[in-house]
């Protein structure tokens, strides 16, 4: 099988947030779409481990925001590489709540929709979550943010936590030692990489990063 046929698929960028015991919790999406017009339904995979996909099964419900091209790091490594539990995610952004209370991010966004949980399919890492849209609305006419644009522009990377993780990007060769994190794909010039050095997109220590 090779692998690089996945590279061929298209996605966008997406914050999908749920409410659940007084809480707010969000992670970054690629998996996003919608599944059905009539009535309207999305899809989403979301990693077992992720405390947003917790919130989302015990609420019944989620929200989702396309992300547009003005997204930076300091946003996505916040709602893509930590854990809702350790942060309060949504503190630093402008934000708003649905009717059902449910908090979703309003600067650097395209769109929101708001769900209901329909139902949900194990795939094993992951879920298969297909919810019903309940609300929907236009926040912006911004360009919105593609999966492609992400990795080529903003020159990001993928926790392995997303469906369709594909390992650290290719970066730049250069004359000086790099470091790479492998957990989200930051890279660090100068030699050596100091012990303390926490890596300041995810947060991960010196022991997370590989020489390249
Ligand atoms: C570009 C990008 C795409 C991602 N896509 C997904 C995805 O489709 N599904 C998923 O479960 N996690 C995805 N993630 C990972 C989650 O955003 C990440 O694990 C997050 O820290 C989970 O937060 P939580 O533990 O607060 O729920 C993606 C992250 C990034 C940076």
């Amino acid at each position: 099988m090779d692998m690089k046929a996945f590279f061929k698929l298209s996605y966008g960028l997406y914050v999908i947030s749920a409410h659940s015991g007084g809480k707010d919790y969000g992670c970054v999406v690629n998996t996003l779409q919608q599944v059905t017009a009539q009535p309207a339904m999305l899809s989403v995979a979301i990693n077992k481990n992720s405390v947003t996909t917790k919130a989302i099964l015990e609420s019944g419900r989620f929200c989702g925001v396309a992300l547009t091209e003005a997204a930076d790091m300091d946003l996505i490594g916040t709602f893509g590489f930590k854990n809702s539990e350790a942060v309060d995610k949504f503190a630093a952004f402008p934000t708003a709540a649905d009717q059902k209370g449910v908090r979703y991010l309003t600067a650097h966004t395209a769109a929101r929709y708001s769900c209901e949980v329909k139902d949900t399919l194990d795939l094993g890492s992951h879920l298969l979550v297909i919810g019903s849209v309940t609300e929907a609305e236009i926040l912006s006419e911004e360009p919105v943010m593609t999966y492609d644009y992400y990795h080529r522009v903003v020159k990001g990377g993928t926790p392995p936590t997303a469906p369709s993780y594909k390992g650290n990007q290719e970066v730049e060769p250069a004359g000086k030692a790099r470091w790479r994190c492998k957990i989200c794909g930051y890279i660090y010039e100068g030699n050596p990489l100091p012990a303390d050095f926490v890596c300041p997109i995810c947060g991960q220590g010196a022991d997370h990063f590989e020489k390249i």
